[in-house]
């Protein structure tokens, strides 16, 4: 990526601020950095913030004698390998679709021929609104790229829908996919036999739509006595953010959650368990389905038998645990049968020799694809907002960079929608 660059439009609006952390990540992948900000923009953050994030001048009026001596809005335009929009406004896409030039950024769209990727963000209804829509489906047949927006909570209280921003290391990872050259023009994508299902678009094409998906999740709680129990700090958070990916990818989803601390995801049927045992029997019950996704850190050991009374403490020393093995719910959901998920997809985490270990599991299991994540207390994943992943298949190891939670699930969720799509066109 060394001496790639990027020209950074930063539109007026809320998630300004996350573009700070976007040029920080592209900078640490050695992409560099020019910054233009519309007037808006600066109502949001400081082009003095900017600057020193991307250490260039950040370019922001078009009239400006010194600026148009400097570089000129036709060199700024043509100087860079990519030009990103981000946010991008309501207004700019309007701009952008209209051929308006009337301010620095807009002239510089109009003026420019190297590819150009918008990352919308914006109230909900502003994005639904026709006038958008029009403006999105005309930039596309332009051959605009696009990543998000997202569906999630909005800045607004009581706000939510598709208009987040894309996070800022997803909008890093499309960007170096186009840097790469692999990504087409946005229209022709819809051609290919096997469309990359766009996480962003879930929320229009539903590439999921007729299927049924099953998520198991969270820990397992395995009794001692009643009131002890063994668990892991498994918080299931990845496995929610998996649910709720496939909601919006239109599929009728199962989750199947151990204790968690975290709220029901939108549109998902929820089974409660606690143990091991109620777990696979949930997951076995909700069969058919077309994909099954076991996120769960299941307790691989039980207690042989779990008292019935809560076990006092005795003058004679700490009481002799009994564990037997519990059921593998990977295994038996990866098992032949006429109710074996056309994909079953499971999670390995591990401490040490990641992928080596996930290489193993994907032949022990007899599963499909196996995603490995390192959960040493360093990598902060137990629990935390963040994952580093890799996709093991049969067909090699895929290496995502590190992102939310829900981003991972959005691609896990993008490339199953994929495989099914692949798997029908086979058939
Ligand atoms: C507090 C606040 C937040 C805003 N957030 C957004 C936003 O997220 N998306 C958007 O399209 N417009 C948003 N707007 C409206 C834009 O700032 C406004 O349309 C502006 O003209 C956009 O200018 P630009 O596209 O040249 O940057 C917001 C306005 C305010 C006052």
């Amino acid at each position: 990526m060394a001496s790639k660059r990027v020209l950074l439009i930063i539109g007026g609006g809320i998630a300004a601020y996350k573009c700070l952390e976007l040029a920080r990540r592209l900078g640490e992948r050695g992409i560099g950095v020019r910054a233009v900000m519309t007037k808006a923009a600066q109502a949001f953050i400081t082009p003095l913030s900017v600057g020193a994030i991307t250490r260039e001048r950040v370019f922001t009026d078009l009239f400006s004698l010194e600026e148009e001596r400097d570089i000129g809005h036709i060199r700024l335009s043509r100087e860079a390998d990519l030009v990103v929009v981000a946010p991008a406004t309501a207004d700019l896409l309007a701009k952008m679709a209209g051929g308006h030039a009337d301010d620095l950024a807009s002239a510089v769209l109009l003026a420019t021929d190297k590819p150009v990727l918008a990352a919308p963000a914006m109230n909900p209804r502003m994005w639904q609104h026709p006038a958008t829509r029009r403006n999105v489906s005309q930039l596309k047949a332009d051959g605009v790229h696009f990543v998000g927006p997202n569906v999630g909570e909005m800045a607004e209280p009581d706000e939510a829908g598709p208009g987040r921003m894309a996070e800022p290391l997803e909008i890093a990872a499309e960007i170096e996919e186009l840097l790469e050259g692999r990504r087409s023009h946005p229209l022709r994508r819809r051609a290919d036999p096997v469309r990359r299902a766009d996480r962003s678009e879930f929320g229009q094409r539903r590439p999921l739509e007729g299927r049924h998906v099953l998520v198991t999740s969270g820990p397992t709680y395995e009794p001692i006595d009643p009131v002890r129990y063994i668990a892991n700090r498994s918080s299931g958070r990845q496995g929610h953010a998996i649910a709720a990916a496939a909601a919006r990818a239109g599929a009728r989803v199962t989750l199947v959650s151990g204790p968690v601390a975290l709220p029901q995801p939108a549109g998902v049927t929820v089974l409660k368990v606690e143990t091991a045992n109620e777990m696979l029997a949930a997951a076995l019950g909700a069969l058919p389905a077309d994909i099954a996704i076991c996120a769960a850190a299941v307790a691989d050991w039980r207690v042989a038998q779990a008292a019935t009374a809560k076990i006092k403490k005795a003058g004679s020393g700490a009481p002799k645990l009994t564990l037997v093995e519990n059921p593998d719910i990977l295994k038996r959901l990866a098992a032949g049968g006429k109710d074996r998920p056309v994909l079953v997809i499971g999670f390995a985490a591990e401490t040490e020799n990641v992928v080596q270990q996930a290489k193993r599991k994907l032949k022990a299991k007899g599963c499909d694809w196996i995603v490995a994540n390192d959960v040493s207390a360093a990598s902060g994943v137990m629990g935390g907002e963040r994952n580093q992943v890799h996709l093991v298949t049969p067909q090699g190891v895929e290496s995502w960079p590190e992102m939310d939670k829900s981003a991972v699930a959005e691609r896990l969720i993008a490339r199953a929608a994929e495989r099914l799509a692949q798997r029908a066109a086979d058939a």
